[in-house]
């Protein structure tokens, strides 16, 4: 394992509206959690990612329907004040009384008394308003210290700022990467006017940019894998939190030290600190001139979306 150390290290920081500064790398904790052979190994990481200075955590009371919950629980005991802790709420849950329910089971699982950015996971067939107002009530309570949404287009953003409470969203947790930039037609000039940052889920496309022909010889010709070309471009924007998942994939053909511990620590290494100018300008620039412009369907959204209902409906049953 790198010696590398969060105390040492400094990492790139995102504001929030609120004024408050968080960590730019986040790990992100899907399907952790879900396989209880891969417990320490998973145990092991999220402390490693604490270690190295990402300390915003990002779950869910989807994931393994609170084991992921469970896991950081587990992996932050004794040492909650080093971590940024961002979990959500289903939107079946997402009534009044019923967020106030799924935020004491979060913080149960989590064995904490707040969480620090509590988000609607996507929007569903409770009212906007009455989510947003659970929320804003929750974070007077001092349950959760500030909240925000994910998967909202810019009408449901519309829609949001136009009551009370939605003027205190924090952030809007999207999926953004190279291959889908459908948001910044619309929803990210409107974010950015409000100087609300992005939290970008998919960083790699479940994978699917690893294997991307013109990255992977942008990444060749400047020393770095695919997969750290996907996240320094991310890295590389002033407003955006990039949320990552480890995961070891015997299908993908990439060098062996870039797997588990060694990879996260190395990618954070190299790109957790991208504010100091030259190789960000240089990585936002040529990977776009690679890559090509911005897509504007967002079939990756339809695809993940219909895989969070369909697990929540089974939920439901
Ligand atoms: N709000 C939402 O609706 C939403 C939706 C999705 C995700 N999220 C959040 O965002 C986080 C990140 O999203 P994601 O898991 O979809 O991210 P992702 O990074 O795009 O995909 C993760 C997968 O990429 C593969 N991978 C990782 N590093 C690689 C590398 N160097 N080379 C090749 N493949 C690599 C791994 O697959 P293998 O495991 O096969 O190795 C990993 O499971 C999630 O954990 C979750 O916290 C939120």
């Amino acid at each position: 394992m790198r010696g590398i150390s969060g105390k040492t290290r400094r990492m790139h920081k995102v504001t929030l509206p609120v004024g408050e500064r968080v960590p730019a790398f986040g790990l992100g904790t899907w399907h952790v959690g879900d396989d209880a052979a891969k417990r320490s190994e998973e145990l092991a990481t999220l402390r490693l990612g604490i270690d190295s200075g990402a300390t915003l955590i990002d779950t869910a009371e989807m994931y393994g329907e609170g084991k992921a919950e469970e896991l950081i629980g587990e992996a932050i005991a004794g040492r909650r004040d080093e971590v940024f802790l961002v979990s959500k709420v289903y939107p079946h849950n997402a009534t009044r009384r019923g967020t106030a329910a799924a935020c004491e089971r979060s913080l149960r699982r989590l064995k904490t008394d707040r969480i620090d950015l509590y988000l609607l996971h996507w929007r569903g067939s409770v009212p906007l308003e009455e989510s947003l107002d659970a929320l804003a009530s929750l974070r007077e309570a001092g349950k959760i210290r500030h909240y925000g949404v994910s998967n909202l287009d810019r009408g449901d953003m519309d829609e949001a700022w136009s009551v009370p409470a939605g003027r205190g969203i924090e952030t809007d947790q999207l999926l953004y990467n190279l291959a889908r930039r459908g948001i910044e037609w619309d929803l990210l000039p409107w974010m950015r006017e409000r100087r609300i940052p992005v939290m970008a889920y998919s960083p790699l496309e479940q994978a699917g940019l690893a294997r991307h022909r013109k990255l992977a010889d942008f990444a060749r010709r400047n020393g770095m894998t695919p997969a750290q070309a996907a996240l320094a471009w991310l890295l590389a924007h002033d407003d955006v939190i990039v949320l990552f998942t480890d995961g070891i994939s015997e299908a993908m053909n990439v060098d062996q030290d870039l797997f588990g511990e060694a990879r996260l620590s190395r990618i954070i290494e190299e790109h957790g600190h991208l504010e100091a100018g030259e190789l960000r300008e240089r990585i936002l620039r040529e990977i776009e001139a690679f890559v090509g412009t911005a897509d504007q369907h967002d079939d990756m959204t339809m695809i993940l979306l219909k895989y969070e209902r369909a697990s929540a409906a089974q939920m439901a049953v």
